[in-house]
């Protein structure tokens, strides 16, 4: 697949919170939805939402994956699709080749879903499945494995502008986080429906990643990027708050080192946190110089992680420390008998 993809200040944004908006477009002038998308860039949005419906499972219609695939140049930031469709599995190719980053579609369908989960992440993009508000989260849990993203409708799909259901997000929230506690990154809650400046913040309180946002962003006579950013500090503060102990939340963005550690006991280490779906980065670091002449390795990983893998992993590194110290202390000693042994000058 060709993608054109315009550079983008939203990628690195070392600095900003956790929590993320996606943009819904569902109530921007679709008849100029390039110039939206555009906007909805400048204005600092993390990603675009894209509302597909089929006028079946629910009561309207929007657009499909040709439009996404037309507005996929139109921009650097990541697509979510949301389908609300009867039938994903018969056009996911399709909606695969639009460019969409991740793909999600409701529990609720009649047809098998682990098929199309399969194929999205097959596809190499993030799968996830959406709840109807009256839908229980346990609906979802047996799919857990297959799935990146869970979605909780905060109102019922099928039109932006409705009113938030905060119970039903209450309810669910920890419920979703549950559910993708596996994983120790990289699993996220989406909310779609009602989100705005006065929802925000409970949101956010709630453990949500990602803020799904339509109509808020298009109110007349407000600035979208002061929205967005009033959004998302909002959120910021309610995960503070309610699950943070007051600390500020740690950046998505900011990586921390984790650990130090010749080649191959720093690649044992990344083996481990890669098996939970920690992303590392081990970079030939300017750590120390070991005596083979090569340095230590640095294992980086995602500042939000860095509490639970150390948890979870602090006893492995201190170990592979030590082993790493004796393998030093090894090779000089072999290195020291080697000169013993050489010939007088
Ligand atoms: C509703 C859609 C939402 C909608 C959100 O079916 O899934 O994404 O656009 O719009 P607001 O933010 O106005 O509720
Ligand atoms: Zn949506």
């Amino acid at each position: 697949m060709t993608r054109r993809r315009k550079p983008t200040t939203s990628g690195v944004r070392v600095g900003a919170g956790r929590a993320r908006v996606a943009a819904s477009i569902l109530d921007a002038d679709l008849g100029n939805l390039a110039n939206a998308i555009r906007r909805v860039e400048a204005a600092g949005a993390d990603r675009v939402h894209l509302d597909v419906m089929d006028g079946h499972f629910v009561p309207n219609l929007t657009f499909g994956a040709k439009m996404i695939k037309a507005l996929r140049s139109r921009t650097g930031l990541p697509f979510d699709a949301h389908l609300m469709i009867s039938d994903p599995g018969r056009y996911i190719d399709e909606f695969l080749e639009a460019g969409c980053d991740s793909i999600t579609f409701h529990v609720e369908i009649d047809g098998p879903k682990e098929p199309v989960l399969r194929a999205i992440r097959a596809g190499g993009r993030a799968a996830g499945l959406a709840i109807r508000p009256g839908t229980p989260v346990d609906a979802v849990r047996p799919y857990a494995r297959l799935i990146d993203i869970i979605t909780i409708m905060t109102v019922e799909p099928g039109f932006g502008g409705q009113e938030f259901m905060a119970d039903v997000l209450r309810e669910k929230a920890p419920q979703a986080r549950d559910v993708l506690s596996y994983r120790m990154f990289g699993g996220e809650v989406h909310v779609d429906g009602g989100v705005n400046r006065e929802t925000a913040e409970l949101v956010g309180a709630l453990g949500s990643d990602v803020l799904v946002v339509g109509s808020a962003l298009f109110l007349r006579g407000r600035d979208m990027g002061r929205e967005v950013r009033l959004i998302r500090a909002l959120a910021d503060e309610g995960v503070q708050y309610a699950l943070n102990d007051g600390k500020p939340p740690q950046p998505s963005g900011k990586i921390v080192g984790f650990a130090s550690l010749p080649r191959r006991f720093a690649e044992e280490l990344r083996t481990e946190l890669e098996a939970v779906g920690v992303p590392v980065i081990m970079l030939r670091g300017d750590g120390q110089i070991n005596p083979d002449g090569v340095r230590d390795y640095e294992l980086m990983i995602p500042a939000t992680v860095e509490d639970a893998a150390i948890e979870r992993f602090g006893p492995l590194r201190e170990r592979l420390g030590a082993d790493a110290d004796r393998w030093r202390e090894e090779l000089l000693r072999e290195q020291a008998t080697h000169t013993d042994r050489s010939p007088a000058p």
